[in-house]
């Protein structure tokens, strides 16, 4: 039998960590939900988030996936025989999540690339949707269109590099490649900041991101966005750090890791919004367009506001554009990692697979979902998938999580396990908050996210059909493959242990 694999260091571990955390939802997330959500104002419900649901449920996946010595549905299982779908549920989650992250980044070492001399022209807009995606060319009632080679090309580039560090295993590849990606991208992070904060018209882009609307705090769709804001952004309740911590040695300080990854994962959150208000600012000033209107979500800002902005750039556009794509491929490349390791580690050891095997299989299957989104009408089920796994996967799969370890399970168990290995003491509470805030907020969560796809129909007006399918049946599905799972036998339970 093969040993558990195990992280080299205890640095090689808050990198990998943090790797996970710091991602597209820093980058192009943050920015944009912080501004439509009282901008400065919004810090409140963000660091309340942070501290009630974000820091504890780290800490309790942690303490989960370093006790039970397992990827998430063994953990499970060895809390409770019955529990082992839940773990199942959140591999399918990330799954999911893996096939359209591979895509999103495939996109940005496109743009990368494409920042040599800037190829996408003018007009942006029409490049990103006609040119590079295929959107514009789609045939009307086509669903999936043609094959974009130009697509194509870049994923499966992506797709390659995360297969290579997957298949060198835990310590030689994950850790290895963290080690030296995560120093860069914090070098390029500043840089960008700097340069972002420093343009001219910076201020007015600034002043709009920190300007707080107070009214915002008594709205309660701005406390759920910081929290959805929170758990996408710390990679919580979708099994990566129980899979992560599941190697870490028996004696390690989980309280003080937690604390450094979720407070690096902010930092980069901050840096990214004054890279990116900076700049939105300059675009304001000489094109005369508001930050209001200037301000746009995920895609749209990253691949046709960005471009744009780069285009008009003082001086030294080519590099600015290399540095910010190259940034938000690193960054992704390292949380994509993490989100194919947890299926990794689930099919291995429930099938008694080697390394090797389990990546071939993960990998392989991913990359067939993900040429879905690299024909011409891919747009549409990507943006359906993303939806359907973060309003109501992780939201509900979440909720089970904390339901389950704080009603049914006795949480000063893993409280008593933190502080045992830990310096930092943590106190009661860390129960209330898991016990009673976060349920609360999720329900409330998870409802009005249900009501408002029952009141409005099908998300994005986009054809039922598809909704059904890449956003109905992936919610759903993922929770009925973790019976089925459930159910088919172990074909190594406890083999890795040690
Ligand atoms: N935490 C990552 C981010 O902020 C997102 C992520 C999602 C990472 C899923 C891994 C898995 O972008
Ligand atoms: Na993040």
């Amino acid at each position: 039998m093969e040993k558990r694999e195990q992280w080299g260091s205890r640095v090689g571990f808050i990198l990998a960590a943090a790797g996970s955390a710091v991602g597209l939802g820093n980058i192009w997330r943050y920015p944009y939900i912080a501004y439509d959500n009282g901008g400065g104002a919004f810090l409140i419900p963000y660091l309340f988030a942070l501290f009630t649901a974000g820091i504890p449920i780290l800490l309790l996946e942690y303490a989960i996936g370093q006790k039970m010595r397992g990827s998430a549905p063994l953990s499970f299982r060895r809390l409770n025989e019955k529990w082992e779908w839940l773990g199942w549920w959140q591999a399918g989650i990330s799954f999911f999540i893996v096939t359209y992250y591979m895509v999103i980044i495939g996109w940005s070492l496109s743009f990368t690339y494409f920042s040599f001399g800037r190829q996408w022209g003018e007009d942006t807009e029409a490049f990103m949707l006609g040119d590079y995606l295929g959107v514009a060319n789609l045939t009307e009632g086509s669903w999936f269109g043609g094959l974009q080679w130009n697509v194509f090309v870049p994923v499966v580039i992506m797709w390659a590099i995360t297969f290579y560090i997957l298949y060198r295993g835990v310590r030689r590849g994950i850790e290895t490649a963290t080690k030296i990606l995560m120093p860069i991208l914090v070098i390029v992070m500043i840089i960008i900041t700097i340069r972002g904060i420093t343009l001219p018209g910076a201020s007015a882009g600034l002043n709009a991101l920190l300007e707080p609307d107070w009214t915002a705090m008594a709205n309660p769709q701005v406390w759920v966005a910081a929290y959805g804001q929170i758990f996408f952004s710390l990679s919580i309740a979708f099994a990566i750090m129980i899979t992560y911590s599941s190697y870490l040695p028996k004696k390690t300080d989980l309280a003080n890791n937690g604390f450094i990854v979720a407070f690096a994962n902010s930092g980069f959150e901050f840096l990214a919004a004054l890279a990116v208000f900076g700049t939105i600012g300059y675009l304001a000033m000489v094109s005369g367009v508001g930050v209001d209107e200037a301000v746009n979500s995920g895609i749209v800002l990253a691949f046709i506001v960005f471009p744009q902005i780069i285009n008009t750039l003082p001086g030294m556009n080519d590099l600015f554009g290399f540095l910010f794509f190259g940034a938000l491929t690193l960054a992704g490349l390292t949380s994509a990692i993490s989100i194919a390791e947890v299926c990794i580690s689930a099919v291995r050891e429930k099938f008694n697979l080697t390394r090797d095997r389990a990546v071939i299989w993960v990998c392989g299957i991913g990359f067939l979902v993900s040429m879905i989104y690299v024909t011409s009408g891919g747009l549409n089920f990507l943006d359906i998938v993303d939806y359907a796994v973060n309003q109501f996967g992780i939201v509900f799969a979440g909720l089970v999580e904390v339901i389950l370890l704080s009603w049914f399970y006795k949480l000063t168990t893993f409280r008593d396990h933190i502080n045992e290995l830990s310096d930092l003491r943590i106190g009661g509470w860390w129960d209330v908050c898991l016990k009673y805030v976060t349920p609360i907020v999720l329900i409330v969560m998870g409802g009005m996210n249900v009501y408002n796809e029952i009141v409005e129909g099908p998300y994005g007006g986009y054809p039922f059909g598809q909704v059904a399918i890449a956003g109905y049946a992936v919610a759903i599905g993922v929770i009925i493959v973790g019976f089925i799972f459930q159910n088919m036998k172990w074909r190594s339970e406890g083999a890795m242990d040690t």
